[in-house]
């Protein structure tokens, strides 16, 4: 395994859509390797997400997974999961603003609105249909690591630019 260097804000490949990835590779082990280099280097930055094209490779797969621990507090719990070719279909009109942050976009956090509740379909990571109703705080992570997908980052969502600040002090 190994500790992939995450694209940064600039990076072309973090602005381009990323492609489609067959059920029969996922079969067939193909991306087992990438998706263990994924996974470590989420560990290493303890991110809630990350999307292969921050990683450099422009697929349409990403990894994620809901801590309640953490910044989630009361929401349900999601361990690492991958999802790959996902769409969404919204299942609340309401849109909701909270904080979001990205491993693309370091030292930065801004409130970004997202629908409330989706309907995802997905790949797993071993090939098999998914399909599942995210709400919250989950909806949040997998609309934003899916934007990563379209090369969309959360600061060109985000309504109140005023929000826009800095997480760390220099
Ligand atoms: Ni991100």
């Amino acid at each position: 395994m190994a500790i992939l260097k995450v694209m940064k804000l600039g990076s072309d490949v973090l602005r381009k859509r990323a492609v489609e990835i067959e059920s029969h590779d996922l079969k067939k082990g193909r991306f087992k390797h990438f998706f263990d280099d994924l996974r470590e280097t989420m560990a290493e930055y303890s991110g809630t997400g990350l999307a292969a094209p921050q990683v450099g490779t422009g697929v349409r797969a990403f990894l994620y997974m809901v801590d309640p621990g953490s910044r989630a507090k009361g929401a349900v719990e999601v361990p690492q999961t991958i999802l790959v070719n996902p769409t969404f279909e919204p299942l609340d009109p309401e849109e909701v603003e909270d904080w979001e942050a990205c491993l693309s976009v370091p030292f930065l956090a801004a409130r970004v609105p997202r629908p409330r509740k989706v309907r995802v379909r997905a790949l797993g990571e071993n090939g098999k249909p998914l399909e599942f109703v995210a709400d919250d705080f989950h909806a949040r992570v997998v609309l934003h690591e899916s934007d990563h997908l379209d090369g969309v980052v959360y600061l060109d969502r985000v309504r109140d630019r005023s929000s826009i600040r800095y997480t760390i002090d220099f």
